[in-house]
């Protein structure tokens, strides 16, 4: 193992501590050591992402449930400071951003055929192992991806959401050139599958908002989309039903994280199209899915992402294909994570980062 002259003084982590509402805080934690077999990173920025947002209210799903203290964070990037024994093909300087699969079986089938995302024993960062709101991180080579030229950590940062929104809407759905895709949701998740869903060639877009998404349906409007509905305000089936053929949506992306968006989604869906559902839903459905069987809905559960995921993701933003600027809202020191946290809570920012201090004293490093 490589010495770090830190080793000793601890680091600043943003630790969740207890099931109650508003149990995180920045607490000082031992800088962790690279075992054999892995790596650690120093991060240099980190994104939020809802799920730490619901950690910090405590309002996780039951399934969200790790094991605490735990460091929160899974959007990070950085470079690799120390290597352990037995580590090939990496080195100390490299930049690189770490999938959000900590720790997995690697021996089950899923694991076997490279649906590790799928897991049972799958352990994310940030719930059921320390995550990377923290200075360093410890990841294991197979989670590592290498940061392209000229892309920079801030960028790097959002490899996760992106490969979220690339899994549903390319890997899951296949949208089809000439197509038109209808996203229900304005958050993070719904503008960056809009922006996949542009990338792959969609005709017409549709992304639906709520009252507290005025600003965010604007950058969506900048971003390409070719109609930006606020369902608080419009029935967007009367839009839909005026576009192309009139049938309605080859495809919908659920990106809400509300169970009533499905009745919407089986609505919009034109007869043989298909539905990506992204976004979770713990409350139980009210009504009938009949809608799914009359029109022949294919209905796609979208979960996390794989290696090649990553590696798209990372390719595109090389080529800069896709935009973060306009997604980002703004870059906080580690120590004003709830204005950031807040700031996304408000609809004012699509995606808040966090800088460590490492990051403060280098503000884009780039290779
Ligand atoms: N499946 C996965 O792998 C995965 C990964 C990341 C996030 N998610 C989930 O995706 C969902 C979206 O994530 P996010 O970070 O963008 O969340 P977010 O809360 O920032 O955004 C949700 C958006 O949906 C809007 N909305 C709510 N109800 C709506 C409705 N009926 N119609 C249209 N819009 C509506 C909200 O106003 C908001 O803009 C969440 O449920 C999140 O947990 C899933
Ligand atoms: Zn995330
Ligand atoms: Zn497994």
């Amino acid at each position: 193992m490589t010495k770090h002259e830190r080793k000793e003084t601890p680091m600043k982590a943003l630790v969740k501590y207890a099931w109650e509402q508003d149990a995180v805080e920045i607490r000082e934690r031992p800088v962790p050591t690279p075992e054999a077999g892995t790596v650690r990173v120093r991060v240099h920025t980190v994104g939020v992402c809802g799920s730490d947002i619901h950690m910090w209210h405590n309002s996780q799903s039951a399934s969200s449930k790790g094991t605490l203290p735990v460091t929160l964070g899974h959007e990070s990037a950085g470079i690799i400071d120390a290597i352990g024994a037995g580590v090939e093909g990496w080195n100390i300087g490299d930049r690189v951003v770490c999938e959000t699969a900590a720790s997995i079986c690697g021996e089950c089938a899923l694991c076997l055929s490279g649906r590790y995302n799928l897991c049972p024993h799958r352990e994310g960062y940030g719930l059921k192992r320390d995550g990377a709101m923290a200075e360093y991180l410890i990841a294991e080579p197979r989670v590592l991806h290498r940061i392209p030229a000229g892309v920079s950590f801030t960028t790097a940062a959002m490899t996760e959401p992106f490969a979220v929104a690339y899994n549903a809407v390319v890997e899951r759905a296949r949208v089809s050139p000439g197509n038109l895709v209808v996203i229900q949701g304005a958050g993070a998740i719904g503008i960056l599958a809009l922006q996949v869903a542009i990338l792959s060639g969609a005709a017409t877009t549709v992304i639906l908002g709520t009252d507290v998404d005025t600003h965010r349906l604007q950058i969506a409007r900048e971003l390409g989309a070719t109609h930006v509905v606020n369902i608080s305000q419009e029935n967007p089936a009367e839009l839909i039903a005026t576009l192309h053929d009139g049938f309605g949506a080859d495809l919908v992306v659920d990106a809400t994280g509300v169970s009533p968006a499905l009745q919407q989604s089986m609505e919009l869906v034109r007869p043989g199209g298909a539905i990506a559902k992204v976004g979770w839903g713990p409350q139980p459905l009210g009504f009938t899915l009949d809608p799914l069987v009359k029109k022949a809905v294919t209905l796609y559960g979208c979960y996390s992402h794989t290696w090649s995921t990553w590696e798209n993701v990372l390719r595109l933003f090389g080529e800069g294909k896709l935009r973060t600027d306009l997604v980002l809202g703004g870059v906080y020191p580690i120590e004003e994570w709830t204005e950031a946290f807040s700031a996304m809570q408000r609809g004012d920012n699509i995606k808040s980062v966090l800088r460590m201090p490492f990051g403060l004293e280098n503000e884009e490093v780039s290779a």
